[in-house]
């Protein structure tokens, strides 16, 4: 953001799933993600992110008390909409839920979460949550539809799914900006904050950083990918940097 700016500044949180990916390779306690959170908060990130998926294949249940205990930032916690995941987030009271679809054989959270079909299994989740002080976010493809029924559930934010983006080249990353803008704008208007976020690098990073409305990215296979060449402090500060010069 520039002095002038009157534009809130973009919040980057680092989603640091991977750096238990890598701990959970050889099943011992290094790298730590624990660490990683630390440096990240060191370095001006402004949230934390973590997916605890039902077969634990990263974040595991003791990492989130300890990520928890060891940063003063806000927790995103991912989860799927499962009774199981629900009682794990109302035991944590985590700053943010972030309800994912989730499927077992997948190897990344692939396309947005279906709101509109999945709105009766969502009504008593999203309820819960809220009712315990956690702010809730649907990470939704961004399309009308799916923005209405995140509207009609109550949900404080939304995440719009930048996988199409990220992989789109030409037109193609035109049209899927747009739509991320535009719904951007759309979720502002009806109250709902916009965050923003996956597949996004230092290469394609800034057209989405630049989407005025946008409260939040959160970003991380990346980063942690980066982090093995350049270290993570240099990683994120160069993330901040394109996200705000984007502005
Ligand atoms: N936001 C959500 C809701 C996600 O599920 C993920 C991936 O776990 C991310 C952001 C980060 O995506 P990436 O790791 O591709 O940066």
């Amino acid at each position: 953001m520039t002095e002038n700016s009157l534009q809130p500044r973009l919040r980057l949180g680092v989603n640091i799933d991977h750096v238990a990916t890598i701990r959970n390779a050889r099943g011992g306690d290094h790298p730590d993600p624990v660490r990683a959170a630390q440096i990240v908060a060191q370095v001006g990130g402004d949230g934390i992110t973590a997916h605890l998926r039902e077969d634990r294949r990263h974040i595991r249940d003791e990492d989130l008390k300890r990520i928890q205990d060891a940063t003063d930032l806000p927790l995103n916690l991912e989860m799927a909409a499962t009774d199981e995941m629900l009682e794990i987030a109302l035991r944590h009271v985590p700053n943010a839920a972030c309800i994912v679809p989730e499927n077992r054989e997948e190897r990344t959270t692939e396309g947005g979460l279906d709101a509109v079909g999945q709105h009766n299994r969502l009504v008593p989740i999203v309820t819960a949550l809220k009712d315990k002080g956690i702010r809730v976010s649907l990470f939704i493809e961004a399309e009308a539809a799916q923005l209405e029924a995140a509207m009609r559930l109550g949900a404080d934010i939304v995440e719009f799914h930048t996988g199409e983006y990220a992989h789109a080249i030409g037109d193609a990353r035109a049209a899927e900006l747009k739509r991320i803008a535009d719904m951007s704008a759309l979720a502002v208007k009806n109250g709902i904050e916009p965050h923003a976020g996956h597949g996004l690098t230092y290469e394609n990073v800034q057209p989405i950083a630049a989407i005025p409305q946008l409260a939040e990215l959160n970003i991380g296979h990346y980063l942690i990918g980066e982090a093995v060449f350049t270290g993570l402090e240099p990683a994120v500060r160069r993330m901040r940097e394109l996200m705000d010069d984007a502005r």
